[in-house]
């Protein structure tokens, strides 16, 4: 049997295979520490900085203002809990929001144990927070608003620049993790307003494991890992050089091709959705109708439940916004926050196509996605 046509972008890409090229000498000759001062350091130490230089391209910022990570999540908690810690004096209040992925939700449930009150906002049918909601929950004790840049399950993505005009001037860190968005949208962070900002190489086709944060100069963030003095001394540590490497060499290729990505994704989306409305004109789109990543269709077929539609499904790999446990079905906490009826959260599935994504592939998908959703609602 072939292998399932991959339609599950969001959870992780592939390799480009230009990254794959980039990190092969880096893998045999060029093996040095980069902290080493005689000629096996130089070149490890001299192409992490060219990464830096091309992660910070791909964000609008200065390459100082990069550490490397390894992913969004470590990225979430260096800032949130970094913050935290920073700012404690000032204030014990924290503002994000009520769909942010676990890596963000978890360090704010920690931090609550630690004595820090925490707003999860609410959000919009269609995902988005309410700004006006924000600026009423914004204390003198607030020290930080998180917002994610783009949601992983529905793709909304949400109003950040208006956020940082709310904030404004006050003495309030910003930060946003834009695991999802970056390489599929404009992510600028200067544009955006943010302070911080969190990167997952592996959703932009660099290796898993490895990420990075933006801190904007002049942001007191504390060190996150205690040992040596690598990556300014907020994270300590001998550089995963190799795929700090291949997140360069990721960051550059979304720069540079970013148009054509950015229509692939969308066509071959949009394409998928268009075949499947079509053919259950009772199912439903979710996710903001124009505030959304190029490449996310979550898409609910009542009467069905999304666990029995993938294991009919084997033909392509995507992945569910409710699953069942012991005969409970457990909607996800973004579908729940956004008021997605029951009969629909159940059966929601959520595609999200890449750079590789072929029409061809999109037409085979819909077919088998069209027979499994059928033979489950009959
Ligand atoms: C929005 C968002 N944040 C954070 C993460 C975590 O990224 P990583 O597993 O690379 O740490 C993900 C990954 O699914 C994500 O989608």
């Amino acid at each position: 049997m072939d292998r399932p046509i991959y339609l599950d972008y969001n959870a992780t890409t592939p390799l480009a295979s230009e990254v794959i090229d980039d990190m092969i000498p880096f893998m045999k000759e060029h093996f040095g520490n980069p902290s080493s001062s005689h000629y096996y350091g130089y070149e490890p130490r001299k192409a992490i900085e060219k990464a830096r230089q091309r992660v910070a391209r791909l964000i609008n910022c200065e390459p100082g203002e990069i550490i490397f990570t390894s992913g969004a999540t470590e990225s979430n908690n260096h800032a949130l809990r970094g913050i935290a810690e920073s700012c404690r004096e000032k204030g014990n209040h924290i503002i994000t929001t009520a769909i942010e992925h676990p890596a963000i939700i978890e360090p704010c449930l920690y931090l609550m144990n630690k004595g820090f009150e925490i707003t999860f906002l609410p959000v919009d049918h269609y995902g988005r927070v309410d700004l006006d909601r924000l600026e009423k929950e914004i204390r003198p004790e607030t020290i930080l608003i998180s917002v994610m840049h783009a949601n992983n399950e529905v793709g909304t993505v949400q109003p950040l620049s208006s956020i940082k005009s709310i904030i404004g001037e006050r003495d309030i860190v910003f930060h946003t993790d834009a695991a999802q968005s970056a390489g599929k949208i404009k992510t600028d962070v200067k544009e955006l307003g943010v302070d911080l900002l969190s990167l997952a190489g592996h959703k932009l086709y660099a290796p898993k494991g490895i990420g990075a944060l933006y801190v904007r100069e002049g942001v007191k963030l504390p060190r996150f890992i205690h040992g040596a003095g690598q990556e300014k001394g907020l994270r300590a540590g001998t550089e995963n050089v190799i795929e700090i490497i291949g997140l360069g060499k990721a960051c550059e290729l979304a720069a540079d091709n970013f148009g054509d990505n950015f229509e692939n994704m969308k066509k071959t989306r949009d394409l998928l959705a268009e075949k499947l409305m079509e053919a259950f004109p009772e199912a439903k789109i979710n996710g903001h109708p124009l505030e959304i990543l190029p490449n996310t269709l979550s898409i609910s077929f009542p009467g069905t439940e999304a666990n029995q539609i993938l294991g009919k499904l084997d033909s392509v790999a995507a992945s569910g916004g409710a699953a069942c446990h012991s005969g409970e079905v457990k909607v996800s906490h973004v579908l729940d926050a956004m008021g997605i009826p029951m009969d629909y959260a159940k059966g929601t599935l959520r595609f999200s196509t890449g750079r590789f994504t072929t029409t061809e592939q999109i037409l085979q998908a819909s077919e088998d996605i069209i027979e499994a959703v059928k033979s489950i609602a009959d």
